[in-house]
């Protein structure tokens, strides 16, 4: 098997707040489990990202906090940290907008983009807040959709037809902040010259067809037809500053957040290659023509990985319709995959913080095991469509199928050969019924991998999910408690095939299982890390701030391919995999979510 670069890129979270399940069900788990699954594959990984510290969400959060923003930024840095690699996410380099390195690495790519012509000047009107007279953020105001209507369409983009929008275009504006009326005054800004882009974003889109989630396709196909200049300043004092004379001191212009926040990407790669000593290692995934990259957000953020940041990467290797040349760093390449998911809504109701409406990763984790919530965002996640969270069906689920289903197969194998035969043991002659439920397991290798590698995570798992029951009515079939006196020899036999089928289940688990996969291969017999967890590092840059990262070393543990048991390995009585819960548990959570 050839060994492919496989960048996988999840969505920068904005350091405003801990993370919540609503967050993590789009752009973080499946983002990991994909990556998990890749690099059992053989395949060469990076998974980089970090914290989305700029701009007006950090800069409102912040002033209602009555803290700086660097002081907002730093606190939930971490938190987001230590919320993700609670999660188990297996990030390469998990790091943070405000480095040195990313500054430098997006002043670089709008440098590239001004020389090549895609960035130019232009004169706008610009929202300020009367009471205060400071710049109100295109995200913070609200209106009526000039295009399809719809009431409540945000200054920068309309969520219900998914237009790109100007704040002064809106019907009736208003401040999300405190409801006033804005007024719009001349400002300067530079702007993307998206339209220059037009036939190259076209035909990269085109040739995606059959590839990509349909949903992503048809939207992101959508925005071509309205491709207008973008702006990619703001009016602002917390962010990067643009890199040219005149500019760069002006303390009240700086680099648009999203522009600096999808070059996080490249810039998380650069920092990686850098930490790890060979400092040009990042180019194998991002210039290498066979390298592919996959990207993983919830949907709001489509327009900006599937228009704005491809456009960015092509203009800065000259390949827009103005042409030019590479910048220094080289050409880029572009997404090869834009995966994104819905939303997933709670008990019926939006996730969001404000409204208390919202079950934190860190108060999820403190009550409930962190395979169960990965298990249950893979097969009941939002994939294909918005999904609604509700306690009932998380316990159900855990219950009825993680526990019943797999908790059951690997307790009741394990635990019956512990006690009668004390070691893992040989099989005798195979029985028709035997080879056939093993070819089964084998096959399931190839399915369950094929939904994986197109991040088709509720199929895979389910596939995955089937071929454990298969071995669980095996066993009950066969009985083997019963042949303990009359044929211990097939009663042996029976136990080998099952423990085969344990172990080919936890490999084929481990993308989404990896703590409890852990388990099992240690009840096997098994040595060592298999599904090999992050850690968080305190690290530094020249001249900088000390600051957490989540990285680790996954590269060579488990590998997606059945592996044979070994007979004589001695084996203990398990504990149980997984917590068998409640159901009036259920009851608890929603008074706790009523209560807040
Ligand atoms: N911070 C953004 C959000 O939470 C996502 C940024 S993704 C990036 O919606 F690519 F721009 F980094
Ligand atoms: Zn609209």
């Amino acid at each position: 098997m050839s060994s492919r670069h496989i960048l996988t890129a999840p969505a920068w979270p904005y350091a405003n707040g801990p993370r919540h399940i609503g967050h993590v069900s789009g752009f973080g788990l499946p983002a990991d489990m994909f990556a998990r699954y890749q690099r059992m594959a053989g395949n060469r990984v990076l998974m980089v990202s970090g914290t989305d510290e700029h701009g007006t969400p950090i800069q409102v959060q912040a002033d209602a906090a009555g803290v700086t923003a660097r002081e907002l930024a730093d606190r939930y840095n971490r938190v987001i940290a230590e919320d993700l690699a609670d999660l188990d996410m297996s990030y390469d380099l998990f790091t943070r907008t405000t480095t040195r390195n990313h500054y430098a690495v997006t002043q670089e790519l709008f440098r590239g983009l001004y020389d090549n012509g895609y960035l130019f000047l232009r004169k706008t009107m610009g929202a300020i807040s009367p009471s205060t007279g400071r710049t109100l953020p295109d995200r913070y105001i609200e209106g009526t959709c000039p295009i399809c209507g719809y009431e409540s369409a945000r200054g920068d983009q309309c969520d219900n037809c998914g237009n790109q929008l100007d704040p002064a275009d809106l019907i009736s504006p208003r401040s999300k902040i405190n409801g006033e009326t804005p007024v719009f005054v001349e400002t300067e800004h530079f702007f993307l010259d998206l339209p220059a882009f037009a036939d190259a974003l076209g035909s990269w889109l085109q040739s995606k067809s059959g590839l990509w989630r349909p949903n992503v396709l048809k939207f992101s196909l959508n925005l071509l037809d309205d491709l207008k200049p973008r702006a990619v300043t703001r009016d602002l004092d917390w962010g990067v500053p643009v890199p040219l004379d005149g500019w760069r001191d002006r303390p009240d212009k700086r680099i648009y957040v999203w522009f600096d926040a999808v070059i996080g990407y490249l810039s998380a790669s650069v920092e990686w290659a850098r930490r790890s000593g060979d400092p040009d290692a990042w180019r194998a995934w991002w210039q290498s023509p066979e390298a592919e990259s996959y990207y993983f957000m919830g949907k709001d953020n489509i327009v900006f990985h599937a228009e704005i940041w491809p456009a960015m990467l092509l203009g800065y290797g000259g390949k827009g319709a103005r042409d030019g040349k590479p910048g220094a760093l080289g050409a880029l390449n572009l997404p090869t995959d834009v995966v994104a998911s819905e939303y997933l809504t709670m008990e019926g109701r939006k996730f969001s913080s404000s409204r208390s409406v919202v079950i934190y990763v860190r108060d999820f984790l403190e009550r409930y095991d962190v395979d169960a919530l990965r298990y249950y965002l893979a097969v009941a996640g939002p994939e294909n469509q918005d999904t609604d969270f509700t306690w009932s069906e998380f316990i159900r689920r855990n219950n009825d199928e993680l526990l019943a289903n797999w908790g059951n197969l690997v307790n009741r194998s394990v635990s019956f050969a512990a006690r009668n035969i004390g070691a893992i043991p040989e099989a005798g002659a195979l029985t028709e019924v035997d080879r056939e439920l093993i070819q089964r397991s084998h096959d399931a290798f190839k399915n369950v991998g094929d939904h994986l590698s197109r991040s088709r995570f509720k199929a895979a798992i389910t596939e995955a999910m089937r071929t454990i029951a298969e071995a669980n009515k095996y066993l009950s079939e066969q009985a083997p408690w019963k042949l303990r006196e009359s044929d211990p020899g097939r009663m042996r036999t029976i136990l080998h095939v099952a423990l085969q089928l344990v172990d080919d289940g936890k490999t084929l688990l481990t993308p989404f299982l990896p703590r409890s996969s852990q388990k099992v291969h240690a009840m096997l017999g098994g040595s060592g890390s298999w599904s090999p967890m992050p850690r968080i590092e305190e690290v530094t840059e020249e001249g900088g701030a000390p600051y957490p990262v989540i990285t680790g070393d996954y590269q060579d543990a488990a590998r997606w391919q059945p592996q044979p048991i070994r007979p004589g390995t001695p084996l203990q009585p398990p504990s149980p995999l997984f917590t068998k819960l409640d159901p009036k548990l259920a009851d608890e959570e929603l008074a706790r979510l009523e209560r807040s």
